[in-house]
C-alpha cells in the first residue's frame, strides 16, 4: 500500500448491499475469496490506496457479516444500511447521506468488481476532474456485452444514457461498449439528481444509471473513458466468473513476482495469494500454492505439488511435494517429498523434515534430521538429532497430549516408539524397534526389545505343503549334502 497525501476531494463509495442471487450461495457475493482475500477485501484495498477523505461502503444482505469482514480489514470504513428500497441508485443515495455536506468527487465501485486497480482508478478520477463533468463513466468494449449495461451515444459521440440488458430492445442489446459499473460524480449532481431517479423499469429497482440520462437533460456533462484494459473492468456475478477473474488476478500476481526477481516455472499452475511475500531468487515449481501470511526468504525451493499456507521459509531451504500450515522451516532446511507439516512445527537451519513424515507442534533443531516415515509430534527435538526411519512419538494417551523431549545429539535407531512423557538425554542411543517408555539418561543406550529366539524346523513342522516349507526343505537338503561333502573331503 503506497502512502499517499490523503485526498480531501475524493470520496469512495462501495456497493455491497446486494444479494448476488447467481452466486446460489448462502454467503453474501462479496465474501466469496480470490488471491486470500473476500472480493470486497480487494476493492477496499484498491480505495484505500486512493488515500480518499472518506470511505463508505454499503451494505444489506447479510449485513452483519460483511459489515465485520469490512472493519476487520478496514476500522476507518463508514459502513452504511441500505433500506428497502432496491437498487444501484438507492444505495449510492444512502451513502451520499451519510458523507453530510461532503461536495468533492465521489469514486463508485462495486464490492464484485475486484480487478480495478490503483492506478487505473487514480487516472480516471483524474480525467473526470480534467473534464469538469457532472459524472464520468468506465466503460469497456466486450466481445460479449450479455448481463451488462449498454451505453447508448448520441451521434455526436457524447453518451446519452445507459440502458441496462433486461430493459434493452433488441438494437440496444447490440451495442458492444457496456457500463464498467465505475464512476466518478461531483457530489452536488448526485444530491441534484438522484431523489429523481425512479423505479419504472424491468427490475423495478432505482438504477443509479438513470441519472445519466437526468444529467443529459438537465445540461449536465456526462464523460466516458473507454477502458484500454477490459479485464480491470470484470465483474463476478456467478462462479464462472468467481474462477476466470481468480485467475486474472493471480496471473498478475505471479507476473509481479516475477518482475521482483521470482522464478515461477509455470505460471497456470502456480497460485499466490496478494498478502505473500517472496523474496528475489526464490524459485517456485509447477503447482504449488503460496497461501496467506507465507513469506519465502531468498533462494528457497518449492515446489512441485506444494501447498504452504501461513508459513516462514528460511532462505535456501528447499521444499518438495509438501502440504504444509502454520510453519517455519529454517534457512538451508529441507522438507519433502511428500511431508504434512502441520501448525506449530519449527525446523532449524539445515534441519530436515523426509520422506512419509508427519510433524506438528514440534521443535526440530538445527541441523536434525527425520528422514523418513514418521509421526513427530508435540516434539522438543534439540540440535543435530537424527531419528531413524519409521520414528513415531505417541503423544497422545487417549486422555491427554504429552511431550516427547530429544535432546542434543541423540541418535535414534529405526522404527522407535516414543511414549510421552519420555525424555532422551544429551548424545543419547536407542536400538532398532525400541519402544522407550523410560526417560533414557544422557550417553546411554537404550534398548526395550527381547532378544531374539529362533525355533528351528518350525515352518516344515507346522506349515507343510506350502512354498515356504518346500524352500525351506530345499535349503536344509542343500544344507546336509554340503555338511556331508564336507565330511566326505575331511575323511
Ligand atoms: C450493474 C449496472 C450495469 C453494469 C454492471 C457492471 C446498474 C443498474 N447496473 O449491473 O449497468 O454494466 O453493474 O458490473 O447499476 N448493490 C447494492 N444495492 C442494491 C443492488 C446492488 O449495493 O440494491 C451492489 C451489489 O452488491 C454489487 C453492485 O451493487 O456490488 C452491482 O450490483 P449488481 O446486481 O451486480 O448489478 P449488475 O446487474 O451487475
Ligand atoms: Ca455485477
Amino acid at each position: 500500500m503506497t502512502e499517499n497525501a490523503l485526498d480531501s476531494r475524493l470520496a469512495v463509495v462501495i456497493l455491497a448491499a446486494g444479494q448476488g442471487t447467481r452466486m446460489k450461495s448462502s454467503l453474501p457475493k462479496v465474501l466469496h475469496r480470490i488471491g486470500g482475500r473476500p472480493l470486497v477485501g480487494h476493492v477496499l484495498d484498491t480505495a484505500r490506496d486512493l488515500a480518499p477523505a472518506h470511505v463508505v461502503v454499503v451494505v444489506r444482505h447479510e449485513r452483519d457479516l460483511v459489515a465485520d469482514a469490512v472493519l476487520g480489514v478496514a476500522p476507518e470504513v463508514v459502513v452504511v444500511d441500505q433500506d428497502e428500497v432496491p437498487g444501484t441508485g438507492r444505495a449510492v443515495e444512502v451513502a451520499l447521506d451519510a458523507l453530510g455536506d461532503f461536495d468533492g468527487d465521489v469514486l463508485v465501485l462495486s464490492g464484485d468488481c475486484p480487478l480495478a486497480d490503483a492506478g487505473t482508478l487514480g487516472s480516471f478520477v483524474a480525467e473526470h476532474r480534467e473534464a469538469r463533468a457532472g459524472a464520468t463513466l468506465m466503460t469497456a468494449v466486450l466481445d460479449d456485452p450479455t448481463g451488462y449495461g449498454r451505453i447508448i451515444r448520441e451521434s455526436d459521440g457524447s453518451v446519452a444514457r445507459i440502458v441496462e440488458q433486461k430493459d434493452a430492445s433488441p438494437e440496444e442489446a447490440a451495442v458492444a461498449e457496456v457500463n464498467a459499473g465505475m464512476y466518478v460524480f461531483a457530489a452536488a449532481a448526485l444530491r441534484a439528481h438522484l431523489p429523481r431517479v425512479g423505479t419504472d423499469n424491468a427490475q423495478q429497482e432505482k438504477y443509479l444509471t438513470d441519472i445519466v440520462a437526468l444529467l443529459r437533460q438537465s445540461d449536465g456533462r456526462v464523460a466516458a473513458s473507454v477502458a484500454k484494459d477490459v479485464t480491470v473492468t470484470y465483474g463476478v456475478n456467478d462462479r464462472v466468473q468467481l474462477s476466470e477473474v481468480g485467475r486474472l488476478l493471480n496471473a498478475r500476481t505471479v507476473r509481479r513476482w516475477q518482475l521482483e526477481g521470482v522464478t515461477v516455472l509455470d505460471p497456470a499452475t502456480t497460485w499466490i495469494d496478494v498478502t505473500a511475500t517472496l523474496a528475489p531468487d526464490v524459485t517456485v515449481l509447477p503447482n504449488t500454492h503460496i497461501l496467506r501470511s507465507t513469506s519465502i526468504a531468498e533462494g528457497a525451493t518449492v515446489g512441485p505439488d506444494t501447498s504452504l499456507v501461513d508459513c516462514e521459509v528460511g532462505a535456501g531451504a528447499t521444499i518438495t511435494r509438501t502440504d504444509a500450515t502454520l510453519a517455519v522451516i529454517g534457512a538451508g532446511a529441507t522438507v519433502g517429498p511428500f511431508a504434512y507439516v502441520r501448525p506449530g512445527t519449527e525446523l532449524g537451519e539445515r534441519g530436515k523434515i523426509g520422506t512419509f513424515v508427519e510433524t506438528k507442534n514440534s521443535t526440530i533443531g538445527v541441523g536434525s534430521k527425520v528422514p523418513h516415515l514418521s509421526y513427530v509430534g508435540d516434539a522438543t527435538i534439540g540440535r543435530n538429532v537424527n531419528l531413524g526411519a519409521g520414528a513415531i512419538t505417541a503423544n497422545y494417551d487417549d486422555i491427554s497430549k504429552h511431550r516427547t523431549e530429544i535432546a542434543d545429539e541423540v541418535h535414534a535407531g529405526s522404527h522407535n516408539v516414543f511414549v510421552a512423557p519420555v525424555r532422551i538425554g544429551e548424545g543419547a542411543k536407542t536400538g532398532a524397534g525400541a519402544v522407550i517408555r523410560k526417560d533414557v539418561p544422557a550417553g546411554a543406550l537404550a534398548l526395550s526389545i527381547a532378544p531374539q529366539r529362533n525355533t528351528a524346523g518350525w515352518v516344515e513342522n507346522n506349515r507343510p505343503g506350502t512354498g515356504a516349507a518346500e524352500a525351506a526343505a530345499r535349503a536344509r537338503s542343500a544344507q546336509e549334502a554340503g555338511d556331508g561333502s564336507q565330511e566326505a573331503a575331511d575323511g
